[in-house]
């Protein structure tokens, strides 16, 4: 397995294995407003805008010609906004293709997130997780990765 930077060619891999990703993370924020079956194309769009953006990088894992996982990082987190002490990065996105869970592919995708990270002269990653997600939160803290602080989500009808 390797890891690679992503391009254009892998938008269309790209989309199906960010839509596992969505699924499989958990309930997520006002699922019952969102219709996954037709944004399709909008994600795509996300997905390309990402890859031209400079402060972000999308890396892939690749087993032989197919791709089998991808990590979207944000380089500058919070940069517009503040003036900070230290410059922050953030896995916005991590996903491994259901066949090929478990077989360290999310780990090697985020260590070389980490070692990119530091390349750009990062101090801090973040990384926002669902407190369901079991998998994800043992990957992180495999990795390092210890409790910032817990977020709840509060919703009604207008
Ligand atoms: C989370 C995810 C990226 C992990 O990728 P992966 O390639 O399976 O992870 P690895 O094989 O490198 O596993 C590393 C560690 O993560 C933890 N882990 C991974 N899958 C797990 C599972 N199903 N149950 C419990 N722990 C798990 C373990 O600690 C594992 O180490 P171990 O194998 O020595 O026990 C993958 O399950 C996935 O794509 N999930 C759906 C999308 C998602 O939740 N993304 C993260 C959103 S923040």
């Amino acid at each position: 397995m390797r890891i690679r930077y992503g391009e254009v060619e892998d938008l269309e891999v790209l989309t199906d294995l960010w839509l596992q990703y969505y699924r499989d993370q958990g309930s997520s924020i006002l699922d019952y407003c969102v219709d996954l079956g037709a944004s399709r194309e909008r994600i795509r769009n996300f997905l390309s805008t990402v890859l031209q953006d400079e402060r972000m990088r999308l890396l892939v894992a690749e087993e032989g010609r197919e791709v089998i996982g991808f990590l979207i990082l944000d380089t500058a987190l919070l940069s517009e906004l503040f003036s900070l002490r230290y410059r922050v990065g953030e896995v916005v996105a991590l996903g491994v293709a259901r066949e090929w869970r478990r077989r360290g592919v999310g780990s090697q995708l985020l260590r070389s997130a980490l070692e990119y990270l530091r390349r750009c002269g990062c101090q801090y990653v973040l990384a926002e997780v669902l407190e369901e997600n079991k998998p994800s939160l043992n990957l992180f803290r495999k990795l390092g990765f210890t409790l910032d602080h817990r977020v709840q989500v509060l919703v009604r009808k207008v």
